[in-house]
């Protein structure tokens, strides 16, 4: 467990330096992240490198005793790169070029990218591969920010003909997988074929569905290029890229399986004000962040990571880009980093160590103010540091990876799918897993975010958010587990090329539940549909419904009914499924009743305190505004607070 820090030495005067450096390391700072913005200083000029500042600044940081994480500068392609290649540029769905003076600008397909991309990769990795203070390396910087994985550039339609090519092989595959019939659209060759928009109203769903999945491919092999190269000129130093929180636009587990460190930016109070939480959550956790939205994302990077995953961006203060910015309450800035190290997190590194006073981001914290002078936050990581060294020295086995019995599915292609065919205007998939992930902390749970490939074994409760496709093997792989698997609405309601299965939902999951979702029908958001269960619970479905057939199966049973009598929730032996998303309440009486039948033990902490669990350690955490006592822990050794835990506090304790 460690700490780091997103450090811009060209944003300074070289004065600064030495002194940044040694209040880093005075302040417990062990890593330092750089360069991942800086090529127009690197190479001011076509083929004009300018190494001197940078390597004096790397000695400077290697000389304080920080371990350097060096950055491909691959986000911000300068000027004079974007004139000499204007096709760098992508495209956007109106036809028009994304313009110069932000970042990202750049089109993953385009030829001229590529090469410009493994030039700079090739003299960064060469300059710097075996420089003893460097340790690790990100590639690039949260590919898909801005909304820029996909583009309709020439060179990406071109690439995505050849990629429909060796999917379908034949173009008669491709029309049959499309249903190109409909509306006369079949093609007579790939070179017919372009990027699904401009058409006059919606373009085909499988067409627009292969163009993301396309889309997200060539991230993938964007990021492989860069890992290739600085594995051969830096062996033996991991390589991480640092995702974004929510920035689902391509496959994470694709980039992930690259790489040996996956880890993202953490802004819990960004998210808050720019996700689909209502009003009044907003309000009430305006600066705490919601208690799992931060968790979340951990357990999504812990599932994908082969070296423990770390938080590349921690916020730090307000940050510039929600539409409201609050500061987090004292305390937050402490709590999140603890939360990141309960999760399994090896490093939480902090965005920035010192406030920019220009350009796009002056409005955002840093650990120091502009003037340099440090900042709450900065006061918080100090105490974080001193709290990481009594943790290492309880010897607790504090930094053991977490082990659990629960499982939430997560899969981007589902939140494609459902954005190309909501049905339903707000069927919205990050949210949904992201409901049933709340519902499982909310009641103590820790939680493995896995892949829809992973092993299932060892788990007792496994959730599954809505899958539109699910893999043919699935559910056998759900039946060898021998879990409790509860499935959402709509799994299984699609084959791979987004057509409707044969035998009707729910598909290749009819040998574990064999029903007929017969017709679906999705609800406006101020539809609640009652739901009765049983004499003791009862609550309300929404978004969406699935009518099920339960035709004359002896083994499928009825477990709650909407009020016209269909079925809302259905389950066979160990499999269950909802037709319907029910409220937060419902969801989580629900699976709490599944989970005590699975063996576990469910503890109600509604949403206020979080409990999570790693190596010999649990950890409390209060999100609240009263101090919460822990109870019902007789022998506890605490290492960090104690059993009164103030809001916004953290505890952590050993019990003997
Ligand atoms: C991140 C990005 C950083 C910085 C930060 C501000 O998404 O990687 O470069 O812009 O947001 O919060």
């Amino acid at each position: 467990m460690r700490l780091g820090v997103c450090y811009y030495p060209e944003h300074w005067p070289e004065s600064l330096w030495e002194d940044d450096a040694r209040r880093m390391k005075a302040l417990g700072i062990e890593q330092v992240r750089i360069a991942e913005f800086a090529w127009s200083r690197i190479e001011p000029a076509p083929g004009e490198y300018d190494w001197a500042w940078l390597d004096r600044a790397i000695d400077v940081l290697g000389n304080a005793g920080l371990k350097v994480v060096m950055c491909t500068p691959t986000a911000t392609p300068p000027k004079w790169l974007i004139d000499l290649h204007p096709d760098i540029v992508p495209v956007g769905a109106d036809g028009k070029p994304r313009g110069f003076g932000s970042r990202r600008h750049y089109d993953f397909s385009s030829p001229s990218w590529f090469e410009a991309s493994r030039t700079i990769c090739t003299a960064v990795a060469a300059r710097y591969g075996n420089h003893p203070a460097v340790a690790f390396w990100q590639t690039d910087n949260e590919y898909g920010c801005h909304n820029t994985v996909v583009s309709y550039s020439p060179a990406a339609v071109a690439r995505f003909r050849e990629w429909l090519k060796a999917r379908y092989q034949t173009i008669d595959a491709l029309n049959r997988a499309w249903g190109n019939v409909f509306w006369s659209m079949e093609y007579r060759s790939f070179d017919e074929i372009d990027a699904p928009t401009g058409t006059v109203t919606e373009a085909n769903p499988s067409h627009r569905f292969d163009y993301r999945r396309f889309a997200s491919d060539e991230v993938a092999r964007y990021n492989r290029m860069q890992v290739d190269i600085i594995r051969a000129h830096s062996p033996g130093r991991p390589v991480a890229h640092n995702f974004m929180q929510l920035f689902n636009e391509f496959d994470h587990y694709k980039v992930a399986a690259d790489l040996d460190v996956a880890t993202w930016d953490s802004y819990p109070l960004g998210a808050l004000d720019q996700q689909w939480f209502e009003p009044e959550l907003k309000a009430k956790f305006l600066r705490t962040g919601h208690p799992d939205f931060a968790s979340f994302n951990h357990d999504v990077y812990r599932g994908m990571s082969k070296l423990p995953f770390w938080v590349m961006e921690q916020q730090p203060g307000p940050v510039n880009w929600a539409q409201w910015n609050p500061a987090p309450l004292p305390g937050m800035v402490r709590l999140w980093s603890w939360e990141a190290f309960a999760h399994g997190a090896g490093c939480v590194s902090y965005f920035r160590w010192r406030q920019a006073p220009f350009a796009q981001e002056q409005m955002h914290a840093g650990l120091n103010t502009p003037d340099n002078r440090l900042d709450v936050g900065g006061h918080e990581a100090t105490r974080v540091a001193e709290e990481i060294r009594a943790v290492a020295a309880a010897n607790v086995d504090a930094d053991a990876a977490v082990r659990t019995k629960v499982a939430l599915v997560y899969d981007y292609e589902a939140k494609w799918l459902f954005e190309i065919h909501p049905q339903g205007a707000d069927f919205y998939y990050p949210r949904f897993a992201f409901e049933y992930y709340s519902a499982l902390r909310a009641l103590g749970f820790d939680v493995d975010v896995i892949p829809v490939t992973a092993s299932l074994d060892g788990y007792a409760l496994v959730v599954v958010p809505p899958l539109p496709v699910v893999p043919d093997d699935f559910a056998a792989r759900v039946a060898a587990s021998g879990a409790h698997v509860v499935f959402g609405p709509r799994s299984g309601s699609k084959t791979l090329d987004l057509q409707i299965p044969a035998q009707l939902p729910p598909g290749p999951l009819a040998s574990l539940l064999p029903m007929r979702v017969w017709r679906v029908e999705s609800l406006r958001p101020n539809i609640a549909e009652p739901v009765h269960v049983d004499a003791t619970i009862e609550g309300h479905g929404r978004h969406w419904r699935d009518l099920i057939d339960v035709g004359s199966e002896p083994t499928l049973a009825v477990r709650a009914r909407f009020a016209d009598g269909h079925p809302a929730y259905v389950r066979r032996g160990s499999a269950h499924y909802f037709a319907t998303l029910f409220d937060d309440r419902l969801t989580e009486q629900l699976f709490a009743r599944i989970a005590a039948e699975a063996g576990l033990t469910p503890r109600v902490h509604g949403d206020s305190l979080r409990v999570s669990r790693r190596g010999a350690l649990t950890y409390v955490f209060n999100y609240g505004q009263r101090v919460h006592t822990i109870d019902g822990v007789d022998a506890a050794d605490f290492v960090i607070g104690s059993r009164d835990v103030e809001p916004q506090g953290v505890a952590a304790y050993r019990t003997r």
